[in-house]
This record gives C-alpha cells, structure tokens and sequence, in this order.
C-alpha cells in the first residue's frame, strides 16, 4: 500500500478526541436522532448484582455464541447457560427459511432460557446485512457499496430502521451489521461489503445505519444490536496473503501503526460515539498477527483508548485461527479482551477449555467478570432483563415483513445508488412510450444476480432465490405504456427493429473469501451480448451488477449508456424509475474505477492517480 495524500492528511488528526468532533458535525445532518452518546457502562450496579450470583459455569455461558444449526441439543440452551445463539448465513431453522419458520425456531430457544436458574434471555444474532436477507420474502436493500453511492446518510438510517423491523419480526435482536470496512482493493471478495474506500464516507454512513438499527435506544423494541465489524483492517489485506496463499479475505494488512489508524480504524470512534454495542474483530491480522487475539488492537485501543463499553463478539470459528491448539487459542483472545465466542459448533469444548484456563489461573476471574459484565450490561440497556417484557417476538410485526412501504424504501436507495458512467446522444432516459423496447442480459430477469451474496444463502445463488421482490424486466414491464412491445433474448440476439436495448449485465453472487478474484474481467457471454445488440444498430443502455469496480473498458465503449447498479437487491423498479426518466441519476462513486487491473489497487488521494472514473464521478440529464 502506497503512502498517499489522504494517509497524511488524516494522520494529521489522528486522535480520537480531535476526529470525532470533526466527523460528528459532518453527520449532525445524517438524521433525527443526534444526541448524546449511549452509555452501557451505566448498567454497572445492575449487572454486577447479577454477576455476583453467577457461578463460573453460568458466566462462561453467556460469552458463549454457538449456531442454531450446530447445537448438539437445543437443551444445551440451558445446560451451557448460552448467552447467545446465531444464524450464518446458511442456518436455515429445519422447518425451512419461511418468516414463521424463523420465528417459531427463534422462540422456542429463546423460551428454553427460562428453564435456567437465572432466566437470563439469548442474544439471538444473524447476518442482516442488507436487509433480513436470509428469510423468504424480506426486503432487500442494495449491498453497502450501493449506499455508499448514495451519499445519504438519512437514507442509510432509514433503511436500517426497515431492516431492524422486518429483524425483530422473527424475535431477532442482533445484526452483524454495518460493516465498516474501508476495502482498498477491489479484488477482495467483501469490497461490496463497504461503503467506500474513503475512510470518511464509510464513518459517516457507519454511524446512519448504527443509529437506524438501534435507534439511540436499545431498548427500543423495534430496534436491533449493531455489529461494527471487521475490526481491524479487514479491507487492507493483501492480495496473495490469505490462508494457503490464495486470494486476500482474512489475510494480512501490512500498514504501519499511523496508516492503519488513518485509514481502517477511521470509521470506529465515530461508530462508538454512535452507540454500537457490539464489534466484531476481523478474521485479517495487522502485520502477521490474528486481530481476534490481539490484545493491543482489542483491549489497548479500543476499550481503553476508544472507551468502547460495549463487547466483543469474535467472528465464525475465527478463535481457532490464533492458535493451532484451541486451547490455547481461546486463552490468547480471552486474555486479548474478547468478550463473547463465536463458536458454530464447538462450543462444548470451548466451555470446558475456558473453564480449565480459569481454573488453571491462565485467564483471570477479573477478565471473565469484565467480559460477562459487558455482555450483561448490553442486555439490560435492551431491557431483555426486564421481567415486564416480552421475552418472545412480537408477531404483530409480520404483517409489515417485505411490505409495500419497506420496499419503498429500498427503491429509493436502489435509485439513488446509480451512478451514470457514460450517455452518449442523451441515450437515456429512455421513452415510456416507444414502440418496442428489447431487454437482455443473463441478469436481465435474475433476482439471485441482483442481490449477489448474503441473500438466502451465505454465498447467494443466481435465479428466482426469494419472492416478492421485481427483477429488471418485470420492472421494465410495470413501467412502459401499455403499448410499448417488450421482447426479451438473454444473449442480445433478435434486437433488429426495436427503438433500443436494455442489456443487465455483471457479477454472479459470491460472499466473503470465494469472491476473492485475480482478475476483475467481464463474463464472455456478457460481451457477446452486447455484441449481438449492436448488430442491431440500436442504442444500447448496459446496466452492470457488480460488487465492486470492474474491468468494463470494451463493454463501455459499445454502450450508448452505461449505468454501474451495484447489488442493488430486490427492488428492480429503483432501476426503471431512473432509466426511464421518473427520476435522475444522481448516484457518485464511492470507490474508484481502474482502467486496468495493473492499476488495482488504486485509492483516491493515491500519487498518480489516473483511474477510468475517478471517486465521486457520476453524470445526470
Ligand atoms: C463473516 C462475518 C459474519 C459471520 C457470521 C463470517 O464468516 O466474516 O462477517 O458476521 O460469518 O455469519
């Protein structure tokens, strides 16, 4: 990584002291709800009555986070007094990924807490990234490179509050969600994942969703847990660093102390100051060292320095990476300040070895009391505590799950998350009224291809994946006069004599490490259809899915217009309300796109910088 202008400019404010206040004006305008910061330490004297009636077994239980789909038996709910139980990304509930599915499974672990001693409630967490993606028929919000190009912060937040509803619908009250990573490298798989490569636009739109998921107020029945994740530099790896050599996902950041701090720890105060309750350490390491076991990053910077009060939940099976014994990998993060374990399935064994190291005298008492107090102090700032509340889900909300107002809102971020690379002779918009419109492209009329990853599945998959939702071409459909002819070949033939072209193009889904990509080219079926449409001597309006910045050059080049969607999820007419002119384009890069993969990777602030689209470039009409 090269030592660039925006490294030096930010290192010059490095202090947290001299940041936040700096990065809050600039958010003062994100929302509603600007007030002061959450504090959890507050609910000190209740958790430490609690605390001091639990036995050393009761406390490891509530660091532990063991998945739906791993559990041994759902009674180990209370044998192990699990604090908290997840949903990957592919944890169906056995009864199938329906919204009652869900919820029934969430309530009835949730009920098996009161056969404990302490009745104390489960943190139930899933992947909500982008919307409660992995339930059938929720509504699916653009990934959060979309967002970034969004440039609204309001919008961010609204959003998340969508999410959080549609969360709590299904008894959930965790999301590991915003991912704050500030991806510098498009090759890696998780860079739609991010914001932006500017470390400022994804702390400010880091805090607009921390705030919509919460809503400054855990304890707000309609809000969720946010999850800043992945702490620390999890976007700055190196390409050929990761585990095997391979790619770059949960490799090494190579950076000195200043520009690991300027760049990939940028978003984090801000997101404390907003009230996030929980971080999640990355898989990556900082330097050859594993962050899930680091204790200068963990405990040094952000407990002490930062003043997190919240905890720290370690990522999927990431313990186990510190050390080849679990043993004593899991006393190496405890120790390290982790707060909470992520452990899928192994989560039998990480109570006994926890529980040995205690006994042991390897981990002190002082740092599992530190640990439990935190995550108990969460729960009581959510009021789970309160005896008075619901302890299951409040079914009322199912009525609005994937409904017509939360979809609204996600057409309008999908709309405004356009960014418009190229109009030649005003190609765009097009007419609503033209006799014939000719639509194409293998993501023309694919759900699964414009949600991408982390959408019902873990990796996502191309095709019909959930309902409810409009593809490209239903959209296009909804959208022209009731004259104007549609025809549709997914490989651009048979365009001759149509007033123009719409060709959707792009990515297949993929999530986290097998989206990790040596080259960034277009498919050749992509190129060969567009091909075909020019034979038609039509204008031709390309609309490429993508999770980050590709090689586009040729397809450019043949487009009359050509428009960067992103991932933008379920709602497709976000994409017809601006190509047929409802709407401008108004979207603005929040990465920037190389000419050529010799660029990659390329930064703004970076010296030279001479990228196809610079960061922020976006045309209109
Ligand atoms: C990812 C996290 C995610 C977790 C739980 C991991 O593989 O790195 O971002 O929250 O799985 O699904």
């Amino acid at each position: 990584m090269r030592p660039t202008d925006i490294h030096r400019r930010h290192a010059a404010i490095l202090l947290p002291s001299l940041l936040l206040p700096l990065l809050l004006t600039s958010c003062q305008t994100a929302g509603p709800h600007s007030q002061a910061a959450l504090s959890f330490s507050v609910y000190d004297n209740q958790a430490n009555q609690l605390l001091a009636r639990m036995t050393l077994e009761e406390k490891i239980g509530q660091m532990i986070q063991a998945e739906n789909t791993g559990l041994e038996d759902p009674s180990d709910v209370e044998t192990y007094f699990l604090g908290s139980i997840l949903s990957s990304g592919d944890a169906d509930p056995e009864a199938g990924n329906s919204l009652k599915a869900w919820t029934d499974m969430v309530d009835a672990l949730q009920q098996r807490t009161q056969l404990t001693r302490l009745k104390i409630p489960l943190l139930y967490g899933v992947d909500a990234v982008h919307g409660h993606s992995n339930v059938l028929g929720a509504t699916v919000f653009p990934h959060n490179i979309g967002m970034g190009c969004t440039r609204d912060p309001e919008l961010v937040e609204q959003a998340a509050r969508v999410t959080a509803r549609e969360v709590r619908a299904t008894g959930i009250q965790w999301t590991f969600a915003p991912c704050i990573a500030v991806p510098r490298d498009e090759r890696w798989g998780r860079t739609y994942e991010g914001f932006s490569e500017n470390p400022k636009l994804a702390a400010e739109l880091g805090i607009a969703a921390v705030r919509g998921y919460q809503q400054d107020n855990p304890a707000n029945p309609l809000s969720v847990l946010a999850c800043a994740k992945h702490y620390v530099g999890d976007g700055g790896t190196v390409f050929g660093s990761a585990q095997e050599g391979r790619g770059m996902d949960q490799g090494d950041t190579r950076l000195d102390e200043e520009t690991l701090r300027a760049i990939h720890l940028l978003p984090y105060p801000p997101a404390i100051e907003a009230g996030a309750a929980t971080i999640m350490p990355s898989y990556s390491s900082w330097n050859g060292l594993k962050c899930s076991g680091h204790k200068y990053l963990l405990t040094t910077v952000l407990k002490d320095e930062l003043g997190f009060e919240g905890f720290l939940i370690s990522d999927y099976n990431a313990i186990k990476q510190v050390h080849p014994n679990f043993k004593v990998a899991i006393g190496i993060c405890v120790n390290a300040g982790m707060d909470m374990a992520m452990e899928p399935t192994r989560y039998r064994l990480f109570f006994q070895y926890l529980k040995e190291l205690v006994e042991e005298g390897v981990v002190p008492v002082s740092r599992i009391d530190d640990a439990v107090r935190r995550i108990l102090r969460v729960k009581f700032a959510m009021g789970l505590m309160d005896p008075d509340r619901p302890l299951l889900a409040d079914r009322r909300l199912h009525k609005n799950f994937g409904s017509e107002a939360h979809r609204r809102v996600a057409r309008k971020a999908v709309r405004k998350s356009l960014v418009l690379l190229k109009n030649e002779a005003n190609a765009l918009p097009l007419s609503k009224n033209a006799a014939r419109i000719h639509v194409s492209g293998k993501s023309a009329d694919n759900i699964g291809n414009q949600c991408g990853g982390w959408t019902i599945t873990w990796q996502g998959q191309s095709g019909p994946v959930t309902p409810g939702g409009t593809t490209v071409l239903e959209a296009i459909r909804k959208t022209v006069s009731p004259k104007t002819k549609i025809t549709f070949s997914e490989n651009g033939t048979g365009a001759e004599g149509a007033d123009a072209a719409i060709v959707v193009i792009g990515e297949r889904p993929y999530a986290e490490g097998l989206g990790d990509r040596a080259e960034l080219n277009l498919d050749k079926e992509d190129l060969q259809a567009i091909d075909n449409l020019k034979k038609a001597r039509i204008p031709v309006v390309v609309i490429l899915f993508s999770g980050r910045p590709i090689i586009i050059n040729e397809a450019l080049e043949q487009a009359d217009a050509f428009v960067a969607a992103w991932l933008p999820g379920t709602e497709g007419q976000g994409i017809t309300d601006v190509i047929f002119g409802d709407y401008k384009p108004i979207g603005k890069l929040s990465f920037t796109w190389p000419k050529s993969l010799s660029q990659v990777p390329l930064n703004i602030g970076d010296q030279p910088y001479d990228p196809l689209f610079e960061y922020g470039f976006g045309l209109s009409y």
